[in-house]
């Protein structure tokens, strides 16, 4: 593959999205582009404006956990979007549908989506899902998803993720032009976000592609741990677990983390 050229024009040149990337404010390298992103409605940005950098030097993921991603091989990248409050718990089920069938579509690889936030391939985490919002009342006043892609990442290269982790590259064992990948997973994005503020139902698409329903789980939220059965998700997203006593608990995505 010829060495691509990572920039903001040639991002703009890849994509063929009107909404999502009308705007997108590049850098080689910032320490996380959900903080760019932040500063960015501070100053104004528009719905749908995409901060990318080619290296995130202090990458964060969910739960106060750090994101890795060397330069030069990943994507990684936050979306602004000013949506209805009603929307808001639906960006994270918008994006991981958004990734799995992009992931699909460029690398005929077969995808699944792990509640909540991760799209994995073979039981291995291949990209990841951060959503950060400011509420005020009913209104939101912006939301920034971050989205993670492992694509050209030697997984050997990083020992402390190897056994959870993948990449594109690694499974397919070629690399994959990240530019082809982003406008891909953009156009996907804005597909769906669209769908979904329309009242079409992505939800049972993306129930479809969850690995997670009928299987043994442990949810931690905070100090409190559930053991149970994943039985559903709602139309939002949110995960109704079959307790041992036999109860339903419902638990949303917030402050979770799920062992299969
Ligand atoms: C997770 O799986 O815990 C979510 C990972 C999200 C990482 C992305 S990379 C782009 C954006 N900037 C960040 O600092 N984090 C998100």
């Amino acid at each position: 593959m010829e060495e691509e050229i990572f920039s903001a024009d040639s991002i703009y040149e890849a994509l063929n999205t009107k909404l999502i990337g009308k705007t997108v404010l590049y850098s080689p390298a910032v320490p996380s582009t959900m903080d760019v992103a932040r500063e960015a409605v501070r100053n104004g940005a528009a719905d749908g404006a995409v901060v990318i950098t080619d290296h995130q030097t202090a990458g964060r993921g969910r739960l106060g956990r750090g994101w890795v991603s060397p330069p030069g091989v990943n994507l990684t990248f936050s979306i602004i979007l000013y949506p209805k409050l009603e929307h808001l718990a639906r960006l994270t089920l918008v994006a991981c549908l958004a990734i799995a069938r992009s992931i699909e579509e460029i690398t005929f690889l077969e995808t699944s989506i792990k509640w909540p936030n991760d799209v994995q391939i073979g039981g291995k985490k291949v990209s990841g899902v951060l959503v950060e919002s400011d509420v005020a009342g009913d209104k939101v006043k912006s939301a920034i998803v971050g989205i993670a892609v492992n694509v050209n990442l030697d997984i050997e290269a990083i020992p402390e993720i190897a056994d959870f982790a993948t990449s594109l590259k690694h499974e397919i064992g070629i690399p994959v032009p990240r530019l082809t990948m982003l406008s891909a997973l953009l156009s996907e994005f804005e597909k769906v976000y669209k769908d979904m503020r329309k009242g079409e139902p992505v939800q049972a698409e993306w129930k479809r592609r969850l690995n997670t329903l009928g299987r043994q789980v442990t949810v931690r939220c905070g100090r409190t741990v559930h053991k149970g059965i994943a039985e559903d998700v709602d139309q939002d997203g949110n995960l109704l677990l079959r307790l041992l006593d036999g109860k339903l608990e419902l638990i949303s995505a917030g402050d979770v983390t799920l062992k299969v």
